[in-house]
């Protein structure tokens, strides 16, 4: 954890004074378990020493655990364990030995936030057994930034049905949480900012402040099982609750297996927690050997039309995906330093979409030659991504699947959206085992045609993209779509996503409106209502803000989502030609949640820097520092024009800068700034 650096004004709540007073009265939470000690050691400490997580067996033989920081109890888990058919994997244990371990290694990814990531952790292996026999390791890692355990079971059982998971999460004390409400189908939900006491029910991450202490619980590694979600049992307790399959079952799983790690990050400043890399650490390295294929990339695409209601995904007067809109979109993309573009509705079977749900995911519509505008692409250097939209039919996907990537792999096809806009079928819902798997047989089956994956209603990011790096980016949450046929996502949502859904992992948000009032869509006569009242809906940011959410909302596939025709000619659109998806180092620098963010990012020797405010006016001193010493940037700044009330009104200034700089950021209610920070000279000095 890093000391904290930033007073947090404008967290004024009422609790946090409440759990300020009430702290110095908190009681050891484990002493309330009756727990008994366990020798050999069961604890096990972060390397900075500050965050110590202890594992007990209680007087039936049930294990539980407790994370405390800085010697204050933070957190328990009073009751650990799985329930299954006919195994007993709940109770009854007893101690076997422990086997304590320590790592530390820095390791390199293809792409991400970072391109190197220290793993430096401690561990313990809690290996027991119980009175019917039955062998169960509880295996916990403690970091400076967090803590993980996981069940791991290795039995001479064939199979084994899974009906709960008895993991509890006890509070020490009331907080602020924010979350979005548990859910089997859907991530696509608002946030809530809540007292932790007051939540009933939650998905993960559930990002939390108690006290001077920010956290966030999530899962890492989801392989083979369901999602966790959070049930309230008490005030301050919850359960983790899994998404069951039609017949209540949880999972059905081999002899041998280990769950999902279930995770705790912890921080001092809300920035850290973004900061961390807890979950990337709790997944496996790549089990693809050569990555020279996987590329971030920037992107355009046939999309936002639809959205708008200005185009339509079928065959018709309206198509979007004609073979002469191809070819613009991939010119534009060439003259402006974009790698790549997406088409939907590109392929026949839209006509189907909330009916029977069956797409045709090889062949094109009539006015969509898909051959010829592959080879147009190859000629211009221009990824062409494909689009498969399943509608939830998940056996007709799976069935033709495979024949579509082997055709998108010989038309030099290497990037793939999926979407699964739609109920699945016989009662399975897309976060449980059934779903997690079929994800994950697309991931796997895209690797084998070296394609990489965009993924929107996918299962929750748990970190699989250290270990399968063609799972680049995913929706998850509410993106930019809502901003067309809904109520919109307000500033203050963006600025809360980067602390609850983006802690998971990359997302494809699709970013970067200029036309903020749609005032070319409004000018359509024959603009039609696809999902609902459209009339009333605009962007809910400045237009300085949807250029700070590029650097701002990390994805190693970035979209420039607005329509073309938006772009051409307009000055700001500098800043994504300028702009690289493919970073090698990032640091939030300063933010609360729900109130305001600051991110730098770097890529090669230029920086790139996004910043954002809620629905508050806000001025923020940044240091520069993040700069190389000793090298004088062009700093290009894309700022709001705060004496102005419309949300198109922006600036752009250039200075030259260096690392002993700070930099002013003015930003105008619901607003934002970029800024690209380009050498002029290395080492000038
Ligand atoms: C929902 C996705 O999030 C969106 O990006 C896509 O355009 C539609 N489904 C249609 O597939
Ligand atoms: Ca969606």
């Amino acid at each position: 954890m890093i000391p904290n650096k930033n007073d947090g004004k404008t967290l004024t709540k009422n609790i946090y004074q409440t759990m300020k007073k009430s702290f110095a009265l908190l009681t050891t939470i484990a002493a309330s378990i009756a727990l008994i000690a366990c020798s050999p050691d069961t604890t096990v400490t972060s390397p900075d020493g500050r965050i110590r997580t202890s594992v007990a067996l209680n007087e039936e033989g049930v294990p539980a655990l407790t994370i405390a920081v800085d010697g204050q109890p933070l957190l328990e888990a009073p009751q650990l364990g799985l329930e299954a058919d006919g195994v007993n994997l709940a109770s009854g244990f007893s101690l076997d030995k422990v086997d304590a371990a320590q790592h530390d290694e820095t390791w390199t990814q293809p792409w991400g936030e970072n391109r190197e990531i220290r793993d430096c952790h401690h561990e313990i292996a809690v290996r027991m057994h119980n009175t019917e026999g039955v062998s169960l390791v509880l295996r916990v890692r403690a970091f400076d930034d967090g803590v993980g355990f996981r069940y791991e079971y290795d039995t001479p059982v064939d199979s084994l049905r899974l009906t709960d998971e008895h993991t509890m999460f006890r509070f020490a004390q009331d907080g602020l949480s924010w979350s979005i409400d548990g859910n089997y189908d859907t991530y696509e939900l608002p946030y809530r900012e809540q007292p932790i006491s007051a939540v009933a029910r939650a998905n993960t991450p559930f990002t939390f402040r108690i006290g001077n202490l920010y956290g966030s619980i999530h899962e890492a590694a989801l392989y083979d099982y369901p999602e966790m979600h959070l049930l309230r049992e008490d005030s301050l307790t919850f359960k983790a609750e899994l998404a069951p399959l039609p017949d209540g079952v949880k999972a059905r799983l081999a002899g041998r297996f280990t769950t999902p790690w279930r995770s705790v990050q912890i921080a001092d400043r809300a920035v850290d927690l973004i900061n961390s890399s807890l979950i990337l650490n709790l997944n496996e390295p790549s089990k693809i050997a050569d990555t020279s294929w996987i590329r971030p990339q920037k992107y355009v695409g046939v999309w936002w039309g639809m959205h708008l209601g200005t185009q339509v995904w079928t065959m018709g007067p309206r198509h979007g995906a004609t073979t002469e809109n191809a070819i613009r979109h991939i010119d534009f993309a060439a003259a402006n330093n974009i790698q790549g573009v997406l088409f939907e509705g590109w392929n026949r079977g839209w006509e189907n979409w909330g009916g029977n749900q069956q797409f045709d995911y090889v062949e094109p519509y009539a006015d969509f030659d898909l051959e010829r505008i592959a080879a147009y692409a190859r000629e211009k250097g221009i990824e062409l991504w494909m689009h498969n939209e399943t509608g939830g039919n998940i056996p007709d996907y799976e069935a033709n699947m495979e024949r579509a990537m082997k055709r998108y792999a010989e038309l030099g096809i290497h990037t793939l959206k999926t979407g699964y806009a739609g109920g699945f079928r016989d009662g399975y819902s897309h976060h449980s085992q059934y779903g997690v798997q079929h994800y994950q047989r697309v991931v796997e089956l895209a690797a084998k045609y070296h394609i990489m994956l965009d993924a929107h209603e996918p299962i929750k990011e748990t970190g699989i993209r250290r270990t399968w790096p063609n799972m680049m980016t995913r929706e998850g949450a509410r993106g930019m779509e809502w901003n067309a046929w809904s109520e919109g996502n307000s500033s203050e949502y963006l600025c809360t996503l980067p602390f609850v859904r983006l802690l998971s992992g990359p997302m494809d948000y699709t970013p970067g409106i200029f036309d903020i009032y749609y005032d070319r869509a409004k000018a359509d006569p024959g603009r039609i209502q696809w999902n609902g009242d459209n009339t009333h809906c605009s962007i809910k940011t400045t237009l300085a803000r949807q250029i700070a959410n590029w650097v701002i909302i990390y994805s190693p596939l970035q979209m420039a989502a607005d329509l073309i025709e938006n772009y051409e000619g307009h000055p700001a659109f500098r800043f994504f030609r300028d702009f690289d998806a493919d970073c090698d180092w990032s640091e939030a620098l300063q933010g609360e949640i729900g109130a305001y963010i600051v991110v730098a990012r770097r890529a090669g020797e230029r920086f790139f820097l996004g910043a954002g405010t809620n629905a508050d006016a806000r001025t923020l001193d940044q240091p520069l520092d993040f700069l190389q010493p000793g090298v004088t940037y062009t700093a290009r700044i894309y700022a709001d024009d705060v004496n102005s009330p419309l949300r198109t009104a922006y600036r752009i200034e250039e200075r030259r800068v260096t690392a002993a700089d700070s930099l002013r950021i003015e930003m105008a209610a619901d607003g934002g700034c970029a800024v690209s920070f380009e050498p002029v000279n290395k080492h000038n000095e």
